[in-house]
């Protein structure tokens, strides 16, 4: 499975990176701009940071089709295009534009995802990945249960694309698509942390620490 950052702040993501065997990162417009620095020094700061390994995947900004196929030409460009994903929000526009983005070899992430139907028809038309938005969808029902639910469906068609699970507010949301077997999620870096700091693991190992020190006068083997 795949485990991504869902961010643009670099300290973060190369924190992150330095303990945890990440992916890759995704990005949108919004994230960029909170970043506040301009688009192409944050991609150019993500090649830095990243491996050719772990994956760019970032966002069209264009909303028309033709301007949606020219910004996913721009954006298949960075890096020379190894490892690089093109995320296209599942419009009109969008759906149109993703068999077009995916015959020219790009990888493409369909994005902004609120239902499974609309997921269905991105997988359709040719998307790698499926981003859908799970906190966001919980505020119309039952988001999480949704995207599982997604995912059988996919394993049902055989279809090809990869739920990449995308907009959490907590740990558990994170924790339920996992355990129903979710096969790429994206993760904002608060709940990144969260997930692999637990205050009982820092008590116990300090417990350890002072019962050996007591013990044998120093703190190590
Ligand atoms: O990757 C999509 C994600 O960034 C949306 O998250 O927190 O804005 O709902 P959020």
């Amino acid at each position: 499975m795949e485990f991504f950052i869902d961010s643009a702040d670099i300290e973060a993501i190369r924190e992150l990176c330095s303990f945890l065997p990440i992916d890759g990162v995704t990005t949108n417009p919004t994230i960029i701009t909170k970043s506040g620095k301009e688009p192409e020094q944050v991609f150019a700061e993500l090649c830095e940071a990243l491996t050719e390994d772990q994956k760019i995947i970032a966002q069209v900004v264009a909303t028309d089709y033709e301007g949606i196929l020219a910004e996913a030409d721009k954006i298949a460009s960075i890096r020379g295009g190894k490892n690089i994903v093109v995320k296209i929000p599942v419009t009109r526009e969008g759906l149109r534009a993703i068999p077009v983005v995916k015959a020219k070899g790009i990888s493409v992430l369909a994005t902004g995802i609120y239902s499974p139907d609309q997921a269905f028809w991105a997988a359709k038309a040719g998307a790698d990945y499926l981003a859908p938005y799970v906190n966001r969808m919980c505020n119309y029902g039952d988001g999480v249960g949704q995207v599982i639910e997604l995912v059988q469906t996919l394993a049902q068609y055989g279809m090809e694309a990869k739920v990449c699970a995308a907009s959490f507010k907590n740990v558990d949301q994170v924790h339920q698509l996992l355990a129903a077997g979710v096969p790429s999620i994206t993760v904002n870096p608060d709940t990144i942390r969260d997930m692999v700091g637990h205050p009982g693991t820092a008590i116990a190992v300090d417990e350890f620490t002072a019962n050996w020190e007591k013990a044998y006068g120093r703190t190590t083997l």
